[in-house]
């Protein structure tokens, strides 16, 4: 069976992990030491940025960041498309979330969207983008400038997105702040936690407070100065970010071989996909094949096991619009006609870091047998 998930860490480096979990233990340093300094180095230096500050988590980077940028009694713009924890650190922050569409090319929102959401809520006063399924969309250096001028803060949610690259700038580098989610499933993990990268010195410290129950400048004493939280990552999660980072290339190198077998057959089958030519380097974290039969995404899951395949999680199936959870949060049913229609109808095929050119021949197989 072909599954979405894959551990990509060697046995030798499972030994290595798990040493250096004795001699942290042993050390009796367990949070915010030398590993945890490393890792925001590496993950700094991986993406440009100048700073990087790790966290507990993807949610929680995020909403931080929202909160240093004011998103306070305040309205962000944030697509429909997404995974629950960016419309919830939204509305954690204290923000309200107004949704953007997408466009069916890319499963993301582009320039137009966004231009025409700021027209029509001219009190929006930044925007929580997500490079969805670690696909930037190719206007979107368009999209960063048009925040600049209107003086809209312009936050990444990079969960899917390590490693992408449009014309030689890396995801989590455009704009105010990028936030990372290392959980399991992600193109690299830490078991659970979060990275937050930016170029300025003020977020990066703020940061740091608020990850660490608002106390700043780095001190273990009394003071509180922020309504942070106990956000800190582990040293041994840190370390195992480090074992991850050093082979993040290799691992996204090994999902577009599959996706590049996957492409030329697709196109010949007439089948679409999000296209992820016009970037630099993609995460592949999700590969999304869009169907356009009757068929429900429920009843292709169930003929793809049949053949082998477990289909990964889609994003998203489900819109946050339409989640219970948000049911207060308002929109105008125009406003996400493309990712109400079209969110249900797509599907991604389980390519990971450890798919094999066996494993690919078979997904190709199923698609053709179940979706053509
Ligand atoms: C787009 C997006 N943002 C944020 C998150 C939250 O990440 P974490 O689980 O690290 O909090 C996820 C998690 O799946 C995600 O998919």
């Amino acid at each position: 069976m072909i599954n979405p998930f894959y551990l990509d860490l060697t046995d030798r480096e499972i030994s290595d992990i798990q040493e250096k979990l004795g001699e942290i233990l042993h050390g009796g340093n367990l949070i915010l030491a030398k590993y945890t300094d490393e890792f925001e180095h590496e993950f700094a230096g991986y993406v440009g940025s100048k700073y990087a500050v790790s966290l507990n988590s993807c949610t929680s980077a995020l909403e931080v960041l929202l909160t240093i940028k004011g998103a306070k009694d305040r309205r962000v713009a944030v697509p429909t498309n997404t995974n629950f924890a960016s419309v919830a650190a939204i509305l954690r922050a204290g923000g309200t979330p107004v949704y953007m569409d997408m466009t069916i090319d890319y499963f993301v929102p582009n320039l137009d969207i966004l231009k025409f959401t700021v027209e029509k809520h001219p009190d929006v006063a930044g925007v929580l983008w997500v490079h969805i399924g670690g696909i930037i969309p190719p206007d979107f250096e368009k999209v960063v400038e048009f925040c600049r001028q209107k003086h809209l803060f312009l936050i990444e949610d990079c969960a899917h997105a390590h490693g992408s690259e449009l014309n030689g700038i890396k995801a989590g580098n455009f704009a105010d702040g990028g936030a990372f989610s290392f959980f399991p499933t992600k193109v690299m993990t830490t078991t659970e936690g979060g990275m937050i990268t930016t170029n300025s010195e003020k977020v990066a410290s703020r940061v740091k407070s608020f990850r660490n129950q608002g106390k700043r400048g780095g001190n273990y004493g009394g003071l509180h100065y922020d309504l942070g939280n106990s956000w800190r990552m582990s040293e041994i999660e840190a370390y195992m970010g480090l074992v991850q980072l050093v082979k993040l290339d290799e691992m996204i190198a090994v999902r577009r071989q599959a996706v590049d077998v996957l492409m030329p057959f697709l196109k010949e089958s007439k089948i679409d996909f999000c296209e992820i030519s016009h970037m630099g380097r993609a995460s592949l974290y999700k590969f999304i094949i869009r169907i356009e039969n009757e068929v429900t995404v429920g009843e292709l899951k169930e003929k793809f096991k049949s053949r082998g395949v477990v289909l990964g999680g889609s994003v998203y199936e489900v819109p946050c619009h339409m989640q219970p959870v948000f049911k207060d949060v308002r929109f105008d049913p125009e406003d996400v006609k493309v990712a109400t229609e079209l969110c249900p109808k797509h599907i991604c095929p389980p390519i990971t870091s450890g798919t094999t050119s066996e494993d690919v021949r078979q997904i190709a197989t199923a698609i053709g047998e179940c979706i053509r």
